[in-house]
């Protein structure tokens, strides 16, 4: 097919990282092209990740489940579920009986997710990208090759830069085939048609704690199987705990220390072998839906990396120096398909600086401050260092705790549970990690970040004046405990 025009950039691959950095590298007056093969952009994170697990916690005025705009996705739904079924009478309302239409709840997350994805073609147009719509090869140094997506033959795309955007796809686990409707990856558990009356849930990670709360508040027993001792290794010690055993009270049951080692459907029931991590006998578990969740891995089918010699390491993610070029200086590569924590907002930061530098700018990412955040109720939110880690690299540290059952605001509308807990240099103050379990978490903990991208101490937070009633005094009242080894209201 015919050969476009030169572009400054073709990006391959249209998710958070692909799609932020053609709409950036736009506004720096590159000409731009962005190939996006699925039939729709925001990649992982806005058709089967983020979005549509977590939905929208604001809603239109008219709002409401069932009405059609753009409003709740699995997470909110189920949420917004259990407060009416189960904690609006402790606010002294009184509601009938409370049920739900499960396929309504699909529907408002499925709206929720075509208006974004559309939203985003709406972006690309105001900033004069170029949507192909296909799957990309690198042909060249500086060439792509399309296949169109509706089948219709392939064009190829000249660039001075290319940026391989093209993500991550879920791990499989070897003897538990993933068929999407009974043995399910996290895309199947999102497209759900009924909520199963059992579920097991293999990794007590982000996907197997987010989407197994999901399905426990609406109503499914709900086991999660994991390797390791713990949940979330990456979050404290201390909070991961306390994290654990709310779940638990939720109903969740966990097997800790145990893996799978086969899964099959048998009459309509997904049968699983289980067996001890360290080994021992082994056990059978059954169950309606069996959602596996142990991990991604980085995308790169049919890229024609190798050819190329664009190197990858042993897990498969591209290789990239300090300003993400690859081994092929006109190649770079962000978000998930290179190493890092696979993140949305980690991905658009690469995406942004990647371009920066392409444009001549200084674009540098700091990774000691991206934030992790999981979506439970509490939710967990935290960056920098955990306790273990500061103790691990034999810093000189001290730390600081508030509960949320001493804030006033959590107290006022009941939702106690969880603590912050700061992580400060012994002699200097300054801060070295920031945990939040609680609600709203995930939005507080962005004063932390700032705080640790500032190079701030926990005076500098104590020392500022938070507004009353909030959540976010807690975050105060730890920096003070920290500082001053004392907070006032505890
Ligand atoms: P992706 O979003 O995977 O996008 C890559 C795109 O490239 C895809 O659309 C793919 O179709 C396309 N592509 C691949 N190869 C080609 C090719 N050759 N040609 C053309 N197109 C191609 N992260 C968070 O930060 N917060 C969350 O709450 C969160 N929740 C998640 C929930 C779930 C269930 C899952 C699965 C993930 C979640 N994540 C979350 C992770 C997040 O989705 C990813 O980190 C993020 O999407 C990575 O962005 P990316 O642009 O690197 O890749
Ligand atoms: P994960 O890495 O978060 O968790 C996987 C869990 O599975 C780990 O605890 C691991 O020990 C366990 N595991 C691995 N192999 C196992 C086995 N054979 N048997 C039992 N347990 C096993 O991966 P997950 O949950 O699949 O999510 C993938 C990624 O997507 C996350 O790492 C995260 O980057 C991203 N994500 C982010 C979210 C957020 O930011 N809120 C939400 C969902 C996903």
């Amino acid at each position: 097919a015919a050969a476009s025009a030169e572009k400054d950039l073709v990006v391959i691959g249209g998710g958070p990282g692909g799609y932020v950095s053609a709409i950036k590298a736009a506004q720096l007056g590159l000409s731009v092209a962005c190939v996006e093969g699925r039939g729709s952009l925001g990649g992982t994170c806005l058709n089967v990740g983020c979005i549509p697990s977590k939905g929208l916690a604001a809603y239109p005025a008219e709002g409401r489940l069932g009405s059609g705009v753009a409003g709740a996705a699995l997470l909110n739904s189920s949420h917004k579920y259990v407060e009416a079924k189960s904690h609006f009478a402790a606010y002294g309302i009184k509601v009938g009986d409370v049920s739900y239409d499960f396929a309504d709840i699909q529907k408002q997350k499925d709206t929720a997710v075509s208006g974004l994805t559309k939203g985003i073609e709406g972006l690309f147009k105001k900033n004069k990208v170029e949507y192909v719509k296909g799957w990309g090869k690198i042909a060249g140094p500086n060439e792509v090759e399309v296949a169109a997506a509706d089948g219709s033959g392939s064009t190829t795309l000249r660039a001075k830069n290319i940026l391989i955007a093209t993500g991550s796809e879920v791990t499989p686990l070897p003897g538990v085939p993933i068929d999407e409707e009974k043995i399910v990856s996290s895309t199947g558990a999102l497209a759900l048609k009924s909520v199963p009356g059992e579920m097991v849930v293999i990794g007590a990670g982000y996907i197997g704690l987010e989407m197994g709360s999901v399905y426990a508040r609406l109503g499914a027993k709900v086991t999660v199987v994991e390797f390791l001792d713990t949940v979330v290794p990456s979050m404290d010690s201390e909070v991961r705990r306390t994290f654990h055993r709310t779940l638990e009270k939720q109903g969740l049951k966990f097997k800790m220390g145990t893996k799978v080692t086969k899964g099959e459907v048998v009459n309509g029931r997904v049968q699983l072998t289980l067996e001890p991590a360290k080994g021992g006998p082994s056990e059978k578990l059954e169950t309606d839906v069996c959602l596996v969740a142990i991990g991604r891995r980085p995308y790169t089918k049919g890229l024609g990396l190798e050819a190329l010699g664009i190197k990858t390491d042993a897990r498969g993610r591209v290789e990239v120096d300090s300003h993400f070029r690859t081994s092929v200086p006109s190649v770079y590569a962000i978000g998930d398909v290179i190493p890092g924590p696979m993140l949305a907002h980690k991905a658009e930061e690469d995406g942004v600086a990647a371009v920066e530098i392409m444009a001549g700018k200084h674009g540098h990412v700091n990774y000691a401050t991206v934030p992790s955040i999981c979506y439970t109720h509490p939710e967990v939110a935290y960056v920098g260092l955990t306790e273990d880690e500061a103790k691990a690299k034999g810093l000189s540290y001290k730390t600081g705790k508030f509960s949320f059952m001493a804030n006033s605001r959590a107290r006022a509308v009941g939702d106690t549970d969880g603590m912050v807990k700061f992580v400060a240099d012994k002699a200097t103050d300054k801060l070295l990690g920031v945990h939040i379990m609680g609600a709203n978490a995930g939005e507080m903990i962005h004063e932390a970040v700032l705080a640790l991208e500032y190079g701030a101490s926990a005076e500098d937070i104590a020392r500022t004046c938070h507004g009353h009633p909030t959540l976010s005094e807690a975050v105060k009242e730890a920096a003070m405990a920290t500082a001053f080894g004392k907070p006032i209201h505890m």
